[in-house]
C-alpha cells in the first residue's frame, strides 16, 4: 500500500476524544495516549503498527510515547514512527504531540544510559533523525540517576528545549523527593516540567501512596500514567487464566508468566463482573478509573490490535464512579483468599 494514500479521518476532533490540559501550561492532550514500547519495532509488523497508528489519530489521538530504545531491537519503534512521520503524517506534523526519552541503556560504554548531558543530548539528536523530526513535542529524562547530580540532567532537559530541539521537558520513573527537586530546578529555568510520567493502575498504586500525583499537582506539572492497563493484566486477556499464544505474557519477559496466579485471577475476573455491571469491558473501566481523577492528564496505552485500541478508547465514555463502586473495587484489590 501507499503510504501517502492515507488521510487522516476529517472528524478525528468530533468522534468524542476529550484533551486535559498537562498542569499549568498551555498544552492540552488526548485523556488516551498511545505507547510504542511493544508492537511497533524492527521485529514487529509494520503495516499492522501503522494500522494501528493511523486508527489512533483518526480517533483524535494526538500524543505519541515513544523513547531512544523502544524495539527491539533498540531505536526501530522511532525508526518505524519516522518512517510514518515522513509519509502518512507527513502534513499533520503541528497536530501531533510526540515525546522521547533516554535513561535506559542504549549504546555501549560510559556514556549510553543513565543522566549525563552527555548521553541525554546526544540520544535527542539519534531519536531526532531516527524520527525524521527536527524537534519532538516533550523530550523525558526515563529515569532517576541517583548518581549524576540532578542539576546536570535538568539543564541538559533545559537546553534541549533552549536549542529548540524539544518543546517541552518531562521525567519519568523518578521518585517523590527527587522529583520535586527536578520540578524546582526545571521551574527556576523557565523550562517547567510539563509531565510527570510514572506507572498507575488499579493494582499498581505508587504514585497515590507516594504522594507523586499530588505532588504534581501542587507543582503545576501534568502527570500521564504508563502501563495503565498492568501490560494486559487489567484485559481480558487472561481472565481464562490461560496463556495466549502471541500475548505480552506468552514472551516471559517484560510480563512474567508467574505473576498469573490464582489470586490475581480471582481479582481481575471480579473487576470484570463489575465492568461488566458498568457496562464496560474490563480494559475500559481500568482506564476509566485513572481516568476518574483530574489529576490524571492522560493514560499511555499499548495495543497490539486496532481492535484492543477501539476498547481502549471506550473509556472515556464514562468515567464516573459511584462511591459504593470504588469501595467494591478497593475490597476485591485488598482481599487475599
Ligand atoms: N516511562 C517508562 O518507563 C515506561 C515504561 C513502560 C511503558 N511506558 C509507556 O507506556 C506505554 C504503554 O505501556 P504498556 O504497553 O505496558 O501498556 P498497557 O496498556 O498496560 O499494556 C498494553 C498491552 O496490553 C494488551 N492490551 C491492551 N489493550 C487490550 C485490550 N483492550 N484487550 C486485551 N489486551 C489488551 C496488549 O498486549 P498483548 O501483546 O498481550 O496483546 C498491549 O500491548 C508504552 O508503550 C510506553 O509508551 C513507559
Amino acid at each position: 500500500m501507499d503510504h501517502s494514500a492515507y488521510s487522516a479521518n476529517k472528524n478525528r476532533y468530533e468522534s468524542g476524544m476529550k484533551y486535559r490540559r498537562c498542569g499549568k501550561s498551555g498544552i492540552l492532550i488526548p485523556e488516551i495516549s498511545l505507547g510504542l514500547w511493544h508492537n511497533f519495532g524492527g521485529a514487529d509488523d509494520f503495516e499492522k503498527g501503522k494500522k494501528i497508528l493511523h486508527h489512533a489519530f483518526d480517533r483524535g489521538i494526538t500524543h505519541f510515547d515513544l523513547a531512544n530504545n523502544y524495539g527491539p531491537p533498540y531505536g526501530t519503534a522511532e525508526e518505524n514512527f519516522g518512517k510514518i512521520m515522513s509519509t502518512s503524517f507527513k502534513p499533520y506534523r503541528n497536530e501531533l504531540f510526540i515525546s522521547t526519552k533516554a535513561g535506559y541503556n542504549m549504546w555501549d560504554g560510559p556514556y549510553g544510559e543513565w543522566g549525563s548531558r552527555k548521553y541525554l543530548l546526544s540520544s535527542l539528536e539519534d531519536s531526532l533523525k531516527r524520527m525524521k523530526l527536527d524537534y519532538v513535542d516533550i523530550f523525558y529524562t526515563h529515569r532517576y540517576d541517583p548518581n549524576t547530580p540532578i542539576e546536570e540532567t535538568m539543564q541538559a532537559l533545559a537546553d534541549a528545549v533552549r536549542q529548540g530541539k524539544a518543546l517541552y521537558a518531562g521525567i519519568s520513573n523518578y521518585p517523590a523527593k527527587a522529583a520535586l527537586s527536578a520540578y524546582q530546578y526545571l521551574g527556576d529555568h523557565e523550562t517547567p516540567c510539563l509531565l510527570h510520567q510514572e506507572k498507575y493502575n488499579l493494582l499498581y498504586r505508587e504514585p497515590e501512596s507516594e504522594g507523586i500525583l499530588k505532588q504534581a499537582v501542587e507543582n503545576g506539572s501534568g502527570f500521564i500514567a504508563f502501563s495503565p492497563l498492568e501490560q494486559g493484566l487489567l484485559t481480558n486477556r487472561y481472565l481464562g487464566g490461560k496463556i495466549p499464544e502471541g500475548s505480552r505474557m506468552s514472551e516471559d519477559f517484560f510480563l512474567k508468566k508467574e505473576t498469573l496466579t490464582p489470586a490475581l485471577l480471582d481479582k481481575i475476573n471480579k473487576l470484570n463482573a463489575m465492568a461488566k455491571d458498568r457496562g464496560q469491558s474490563l480494559a475500559a473501566m481500568a482506564l476509566s478509573w485513572l481516568l476518574k481523577d483530574q489529576a490524571v492528564t492522560s493514560v499511555i496505552v499499548g495495543a497490539s490490535s486496532v481492535n484492543q485500541l477501539k476498547q481502549n478508547i471506550e473509556a472515556i465514555k464514562n468515567n464516573h464512579f459511584s462511591k459504593e463502586e470504588l469501595t467494591k473495587i478497593e475490597q476485591i484489590l485488598s482481599h487475599n483468599p
